[in-house]
């Protein structure tokens, strides 16, 4: 099988030598329930739109001048509704241009070029737009107007893989990855730097034979964080045509640390307890040179549940502290709400953040992404502003206003999906008063299924 045809196949491109020899026909279907990933505004939509006719409540910030994007799986053929896994299908990317206070437009595009599976997330960088995703898919670049370029970004020929979830480290302008490819290296991981000019800096090979779902990575002043958790490849879930990854209660989770300045191969582990989490909201230093890392932490995750992540049990903002001279961790649920997408300053990667911002819902077994939460950590204390009775949001993006003076002085942008109109918004809170609601309400021409990541691009 050809490896684009299988990255199709698995959404995240992991293992298709293997899939290849053990032919799926021949395994006998697993479970009958409903996809709950295939419903409500989980589903995706087929249609391609360029709207410009946008009715907007509110005022839109006249120092908005840009592009929100955001990327998700939108499955184009209609999936198999037993096996199909939410991070799977190609990248749909959902854009509003907004300038000197004024909604340009809105549109749809599906991520194709470099890799159509690149459907996780979108980021800016060194001028550039690129549409990412993890597990040996590639990169692909695109234009302003959301259109994917037939570029290879980063490493030109060699065209190998990255991430999702790159940190940018605002005093350098370096991204920092971590990247796996399991199919193609089956006990090592990259730790990989592209430079503030966009071109690939260095690839170093770190051992890694846990085969750890490597979703996310964190950087601080020191070091490169690598999270070896308790979500692992799965062969028997591969031979089976599920998406390829299992909660494993044999897996020891650590986290490590790898300094990022003096090109040594050896990762300092720290024992956790059993642990998954996508996304930390930052990671840094504190004044005794001991690493915090904050994260929407699962406690079991794609056991049971072998179509998505959101079912078991629900992730909440936790705290690990790791004593760099002792060996020692320490590990503090911060927050019992259900929690996820947490987004900080973008340029605060690495660094202590006084806020995060993040995505929660009020129901957690089954999330109804009913509220954002901006989290003070000076404090422990938090704001919170609830979207309102079928209104559900998505992961709220901090975008700095022009001038800013303090680490809030910002908006937050989110989709937010209106269940009766069964169409979205996107929104515009001012980060600094969650509680005075939507400076603007920008009405979308059709819903915007649950995605994953974006990002705002200043133009
Ligand atoms: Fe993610």
């Amino acid at each position: 099988m050809d490896r684009r045809k299988f990255l199709k196949i698995s959404g995240l491109g992991v293992g298709g030598s293997i899939i290849t020899g053990l032919g799926l026909s021949r395994f006998e279907d697993f479970g009958s329930k409903e996809n709950y990933y295939l419903q409500g505004n989980y589903a995706p939509v087929k249609e391609l739109i360029k709207e410009t006719n946008l009715e907007v409540i509110g005022s839109i910030p006249k120092d908005l001048n840009g592009l929100f994007l955001r990327n998700g799986p939108n499955p184009m053929v209609e999936p198999n509704t037993k096996k199909h896994h939410w991070f799977t299908g190609e990248g749909m990317l959902h854009g509003v241009r907004l300038d000197s206070g004024n909604a340009l437009w809105y549109k749809n595009t599906l991520v194709s070029g470099n890799d159509s599976t690149a459907n996780t997330s979108v980021i800016s960088h060194a001028d550039k737009i690129y549409a990412l995703v993890e597990a040996g898919g590639f990169p692909v670049e695109i234009d302003q107007d959301m259109n994917s370029l037939e570029t290879k970004p980063f490493y030109g020929d060699s065209n190998a893989g990255f991430t999702a979830h790159p940190k940018l480290d605002a005093s350098t302008g370096e991204m920092h990855a971590m990247c796996y490819d399991y199919a193609n290296k089956f006990n090592n991981i990259n730790y990989v730097v592209i430079g503030n000019d966009g071109n690939h800096k260095k690839t170093q090979e770190i051992e890694f034979p846990s085969k750890s779902m490597l979703h996310e990575c964190a950087i601080t002043e020191n070091y490169m964080l690598v999270f070896d958790l308790a979500v692992t490849f799965s062969f028997y879930k591969l031979g089976r045509g599920y998406f390829p990854f299992s909660w494993n209660d044999d897996h020891q989770s650590r986290i490590g640390l790898l300094n990022r300045h003096n090109g040594s191969k050896e990762v300092q582990w720290f024992k956790i307890d059993p642990a998954y989490f996508f996304h930390t909201i930052n990671a840094y230093e504190d004044a005794s040179g001991n690493v915090v890392v904050d994260a929407a932490n699962y406690e079991r995750i794609f056991d049971t549940d072998w179509n998505g992540p959101f079912t078991e049990s629900p992730s909440q903002l936790t705290r690990w502290e790791l004593n760099v001279k002792s060996g020692s961790s320490k590990k503090n649920r911060m927050d019992d709400r259900s929690i996820e997408f947490p987004r900080i300053h973008p340029d605060l990667a690495g660094k202590y953040n006084q806020f995060g911002y993040l995505l929660a819902s009020s129901n957690s077994s089954q999330p109804n992404f009913s509220s954002i939460v901006k989290y003070d950590f000076d404090k422990n204390s938090s704001t919170e502003y609830t979207f309102g009775a079928g209104h559900m949001g998505a992961e709220p993006v901090f975008v700095p206003s022009e001038n800013s003076n303090s680490e809030d002085e910002g908006y937050l942008l989110s989709f937010v999906y209106n269940q009766a109109d069964d169409r979205s918004d996107l929104i515009v809170l001012n980060a600094q008063d969650l509680n005075s609601g939507p400076r603007a309400r920008i009405k979308l021409p059709q819903r915007v299924p649950y995605g994953f990541h974006g990002t705002w691009v200043t133009l």
